[in-house]
C-alpha cells in the first residue's frame, strides 16, 4: 500500500493483523450480523450523533469504519461522510453496502489512525467505533493528535472502545468474569483480552486529555465497553 510507503521506518505497522482477522467477505457479513445481536447498533449511531451535532453543510470521519454502518446513517445527516479503514475486505463490503443505498457523498479510502493524510481543519466530527484497540498506548496518543489536528475549532470526537476497568476487583477475577459472560463470542473475547491493545479507562481518559479533548460526556455499556464524547475547543 502506497502510504505504508511514505511513513517512516519508526512508526508502528498499523496493518498488520492484530486479532480477528476478517479476511473474507463473508467473514465480515457475519461480523454485521453477530453485531447486530449483540448490540443496538442503530441507538447507538444516533446517540453518536446527536452528540456531534453535525451541520448539514458538514463533514465526518469515521476511522475504522468496518462494515460502515454509522457511515451510511451519516451521510444522510451532513454533506461529506468520510471513512477509513486499513482493510480491503471491510472496504469492499462498506461499498457495496453503500451503493445499495445509493449515498454520493459517501467516500471510502484504505487508510489507518496513522496512516491518513487529511488537511487540518477538515472535519466537523471523528468517530471510531471498536478499532482503537489495534494500536499500543503510545500509537494512541499519536493517533489522537492526528485526530485533534484535523478537526475544525469546536470539533468533536466519539470513541467507542473496549476499556478495561477492574476498580476494586482483581484483574484476573475481571478478566474471568468477562470471559464467562461471553456466551457464543468467548473465543473472540480472549483473543482480545490476550492479543489486542484495549487500555484501562484512567490511560484512556489521560491520552485524550493530554491530547488537546474536553471529555464531556462518558457512557459505560457493561464494564468494559466505553463511549467517550470529547470536544477540541475553539
Ligand atoms: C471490530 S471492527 C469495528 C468496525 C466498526 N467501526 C464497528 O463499530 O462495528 C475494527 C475495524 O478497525 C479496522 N482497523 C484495524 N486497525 C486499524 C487502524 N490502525 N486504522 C484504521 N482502522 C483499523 C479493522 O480493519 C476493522 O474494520
Amino acid at each position: 500500500m502506497e502510504t505504508r510507503e511514505k511513513t517512516p521506518p519508526w512508526q508502528w505497522n498499523e496493518l498488520q493483523q492484530i486479532g480477528t482477522d476478517y479476511a473474507s467477505e463473508e467473514e465480515v457479513a457475519m461480523y454485521d450480523r453477530r453485531m447486530r445481536k449483540i448490540r443496538d447498533i442503530d441507538a447507538e449511531n444516533a446517540g453518536m450523533l446527536d452528540f456531534l451535532r453535525l451541520p448539514p453543510d458538514g463533514a465526518v470521519l469515521e476511522i475504522g469504519t468496518g462494515t460502515g454502518a454509522f457511515l451510511r446513517t451519516a451521510a444522510k445527516r451532513c454533506a461529506r461522510a468520510a471513512g477509513i479503514d486499513i482493510s480491503e475486505v471491510m472496504l469492499r463490503y462498506a461499498r457495496s453496502r453503500a451503493d445499495e443505498e445509493k449515498l454520493q457523498n459517501l467516500e471510502l479510502s484504505r487508510a489507518g489512525f496513522l496512516t491518513h493524510t487529511f488537511a487540518p481543519e477538515t472535519f466537523d466530527g471523528v468517530v471510531s467505533g471498536l478499532a482503537f484497540h489495534h494500536l499500543p498506548d503510545v500509537w494512541k496518543a499519536v493517533a489522537l493528535e492526528r485526530i485533534h489536528r484535523i478537526l475544525k475549532p469546536g470539533g468533536r470526537l466519539v470513541l467507542l472502545d473496549v476499556v478495561f476497568d477492574w476498580k476494586s476487583e482483581a484483574p484476573e477475577a475481571y478478566f474471568e468474569r468477562i470471559v464467562s459472560a461471553a456466551g457464543e463470542s468467548r473465543p473472540n473475547f480472549i483473543r482480545h483480552i490476550a492479543q489486542e491493545y484495549s487500555t484501562l479507562a484512567w490511560i484512556m481518559e489521560g491520552l485524550l486529555t493530554r491530547a488537546g479533548f474536553a471529555i464531556e460526556q462518558k457512557r459505560a455499556a457493561g464494564d468494559f465497553l466505553m463511549l467517550y464524547c470529547a470536544g477540541k475547543g475553539l
